[in-house]
């Protein structure tokens, strides 16, 4: 890896467009690309003897583990707990000693996160952590490393470990998942295929979306609060959309599961506040498209990222709709995040702050 921009105005733009190749890499990692199964891992952890998995990270981190937990327990059956690290360490939380513990972290040296390691390990759990660094502190201590293989990572606001992240976690949790006995084969086939597809699907939203984005972010710049809304694992990614906006844009953001829209966020709406909606048109599209309507009646302004389906479904008025493919429910969360982190990114060019070195903001957070 030769670190510098190329031909990019930041890193963080790099690390984007980057996401593609990284990906194909990290998935060669996990997948078998000829039988279009997960691999066996060695020294990895014993899903079928586990009643519970517990993960904790901090930051964007915490977020891939948040996607995570869906994945775990549709696929796999398997109860996860997850919380931020910070508070994990001191919830003094009765572990099972059936369970195992799993911790993401880019660097491997977030001190809360190895705090929260330090705390299972002592309780007698089985450790594995997701993690880029694989020479660090947090890949060391644990029983077993799953790298995430995103080469080095310099905007301080995380993209491409993010979403392989994601990638590594979704191979797991088909793992886990045939382990399990609880994905039949051509169920873990299909998904593994889709796995495969997505680098090329993310290369094609990546030449195609910019244009579109610059302009919406040029509204967003003036905007003094954006809400993020999705449901499912468009949740987690409402939450890490409003914080890569507010890390690099200093624009106040919020990150709400769709459902909670009318338990508190929905007091804001006005004509002046962004609500951006992330819908894929899944399982959950016409719960999402109904929390949208809310938005709309109180005079809302909607940035409405979808794919063709999800527009052709919808005549609401918005901002703008961005149309990403029809992918499956499993990269969903990979696809969507390019324009999340586009919309980010070029806010924060419009804003002329410091992309990679956001203000206050430290890229590995050793001390507590
Ligand atoms: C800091 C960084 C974030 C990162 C978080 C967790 O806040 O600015 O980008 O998500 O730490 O870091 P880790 O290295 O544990 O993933």
């Amino acid at each position: 890896y030769v670190v510098d921009k190329g031909n990019h105005r930041h890193f963080m733009e790099k690390e984007i467009y980057e996401q593609p190749e990284v990906i194909s890499h990290a998935l060669g990692h996990y997948v078998d690309f000829g039988s279009t199964k997960v691999r066996d891992l060695p020294g990895s952890i014993d899903f079928a003897a586990i009643d519970r998995l517990a993960i904790s990270a901090c930051g964007t981190a915490y977020l891939a583990g948040l996607v995570s937990k869906y994945w775990f327990e549709r696929l796999a059956r398997l109860p996860v707990e997850i919380d931020v690290a910070s508070e994990f360490r001191y919830r003094e939380m009765p572990l099972s000693k059936n369970g195992a513990a799993l911790f993401i972290s880019q660097s491997g040296e977030t001190a809360d996160t190895l705090a929260s390691l330090r705390y299972c390990k002592q309780e007698g759990l089985k450790i594995g952590a997701v993690v880029n660094v694989k020479e660090s502190t947090i890949a060391r201590e644990s029983d077993a490393v799953f790298p995430i293989l995103a080469g080095p990572e310099i905007g301080v606001a995380s993209t491409k470990a993010f979403t392989c992240q994601l990638t590594a976690l979704a191979a797991l949790a088909i793992g886990a998942a045939r382990q399990r006995g609880t994905m039949s084969e051509a169920d873990e086939i299909a998904a593994v295929k889709h796995l495969i597809e997505m680098p090329r699907i993310m290369s094609a939203v990546l030449n195609s979306i910019q244009p579109q984005v610059e302009t919406l972010a040029r509204e967003l710049s003036k905007c003094k609060d954006v809400l993020y809304l999705g449901r499912g694992t468009s949740y987690p990614l409402a939450m890490e959309g409003a914080l890569k906006l507010k890390e690099i844009s200093y624009i106040h953001a919020e990150g709400y599961a769709a459902g909670e829209l009318k338990h508190g966020p929905i007091a804001l709406i006005d004509e002046e506040m962004p609500v951006i909606v992330i819908a894929p048109h899944d399982r959950f599209f016409e719960k999402t498209v109904s929390n949208m309507q809310e938005v709309a009646a109180r005079g809302g302004r909607i940035v409405f990222i979808t794919d063709a389906k999800g527009a052709a479904a919808s005549t609401l008025e918005t901002m703008a709709t961005i149309v990403l493919p029809e992918v499956d429910e499993i990269i969903s969360p990979m696809i969507y995040s390019l324009p999340v982190q586009l919309i980010a990114y070029h806010t924060a060019v419009i804003m002329g702050t410091d992309v990679d070195q956001p203000r206050n903001l430290a890229k590995s957070v050793t001390v507590e």
